[in-house]
């Protein structure tokens, strides 16, 4: 993507991600953004301004006295900004800007700015969950700032879990779309305004006793990348989960745990539903019965009798009602689109969105996904490897292309797949 002509400030707050923001901020000048670099005090523990100031497109600032001939850089570089990319963002440079406190070069830039901003928080998977980190983040999204959700995976000292870094390659292409949105007529900005969009996310688990239960990989990042998109393009959201993920303000969130407990959430909610999308791995198989007790070791290896879930997809398939676009998901290991081709008409779906969960940063608990998105109209489009949110972007756009074709001649009982067998 060719970024000549576009602005770019590049903060960088003190986390020891601070080093991959070398990596973003060269490939920004690659791709021919002029790039000025601002440094925090903290980030200079981490960084020498010095490298910045040889890869940027101007020298690093690091102070706001660094040149008595530009008493305001604050004011001039957030006045040239077509962007304000923060990378890293710490919890402390969250909080200061979430609170509207200016105490160095980069938070006197953010306040001073009226270009979009983008901040890419990096920090301990605790300072990430906490209850004050979170409220910011939805103070500053609630004011229309973007957030490149961090990664899970190994964190500085060797711990691991939520809170590393999203990837120069992710941080790199959401910055472009904020720069050169492929959306860019306003007019098709919020296409799902008005529109009532219901979407799953995650795993469910079925209980076997107490505490075991029968469960699956998937971790909800594709369907809360969804969820979010939708709230972004103006639907009203409503994403029943079986994570603990944080959600935006402005995302009804029904925490659910079972396939059943999904049902009724969904089913409870059909009848004024226009788009569901069914990202969830839903359990097929679920223990007939729970025992009541932990199962003991001592009593021998338990044999465990499964009976089929109800497949909610399908029932929604036979009872959709008129101008409902129903989206499945299909997660296979192999003949991807023979699959998905069968999962499209056997459970009455209008897209299925399909991808091979063996392939490298495909699928269940990665920030990546490769999917092919095959729709009863007859369309094939395939969206190569690309962040989660990329993805969902994709995926709403035939959504919303597939809704604006005439209703199909597709009768509900005409779906011979129906299970109801909960
Ligand atoms: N699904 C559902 N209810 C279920 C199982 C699946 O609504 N009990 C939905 C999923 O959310 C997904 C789609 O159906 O959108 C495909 O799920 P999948 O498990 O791949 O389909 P199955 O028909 O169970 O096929 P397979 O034999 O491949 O498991």
């Amino acid at each position: 993507m060719d970024l000549s002509g576009k602005n770019v400030v590049l903060g960088v707050s003190g986390g020891i991600a601070a080093y991959k923001a070398v990596e973003v901020c060269r490939r920004l000048v690659d791709a021919g953004a002029h790039v000025a670099p601002i440094l925090t005090p903290a980030a200079l523990k981490f960084v020498g301004a010095a490298t910045f100031s040889a890869l940027a497109s101007e020298p690093a600032l690091t102070s706001l006295w660094d040149d008595a001939a530009d008493p305001i850089p604050h004011t001039r570089l957030g006045q040239a900004a077509d962007l304000v990319l923060v990378v890293p963002a710490t919890a402390r440079l969250i909080g200061s800007y979430a609170a509207g406190i200016s105490s160095d070069l980069l938070t006197a830039t953010l306040l001073a700015t009226r270009a979009p901003v983008m901040i890419c928080p990096a920090m301990h998977t605790e300072m990430w969950e906490h209850a004050a980190v979170q409220h910011n983040l939805r103070v500053l999204r609630e004011r229309g700032v973007h957030v490149v959700e961090p990664a899970e995976g190994r964190l500085a000292g060797g711990d691991v879990g939520a809170g590393r870094l999203a990837s120069p390659d992710v941080i790199v292409a959401a910055a472009t779309e904020v720069l050169i949105p492929s959306q860019g007529n306003p007019a098709l900005d919020r296409p799902l305004l008005g529109l009532d969009v219901l979407v799953t996310a995650g795993g469910t688990r079925e209980p076997i006793d107490p505490v075991r239960f029968i469960g699956n990989r998937s971790s909800g990042k594709q369907g809360h990348a969804l969820a979010e998109e939708a709230l972004a393009r103006g639907a009203t959201v409503t994403l029943v989960t079986t994570t603990d993920r944080p959600v935006p303000a402005g995302i009804e969130r029904v925490r659910v745990d079972t396939a059943a407990e999904m049902r009724d959430a969904v089913l409870s909610r059909a009848d004024h539903l226009d788009v569901v999308v069914m990202a969830a791995a839903v359990a097929d198989f679920r223990p007939t019965e729970v025992a009541g007790n932990k199962l003991k070791k001592a009593d021998g290896v338990p044999v465990v009798a499964l009976e089929p879930t109800a497949d909610i997809l399908a029932e929604l398939g036979a009872s959709r009602r008129p101008g409902q676009t129903l989206v499945g998901f299909a997660a296979e290991t192999s003949e991807v689109a023979a699959h998905a081709a069968d999962k499209l008409t056997r459970k009455g779906a209008d897209l299925v969105v399909a991808n091979d969960v063996s392939a490298p940063h495909t699928g269940f608990e990665h920030d990546t996904n490769a999917v092919l998105i095959l729709t009863a109209s007859g369309s094939r489009t395939d969206v190569p490897l690309s962040d989660k949110r990329a993805v969902a972007r994709a995926v709403l756009d035939a959504v919303v292309a597939e809704r604006s074709r005439p209703e199909p001649l597709r009768a509900p009982s005409d779906n011979p797949s129906t299970r109801s067998s909960t």
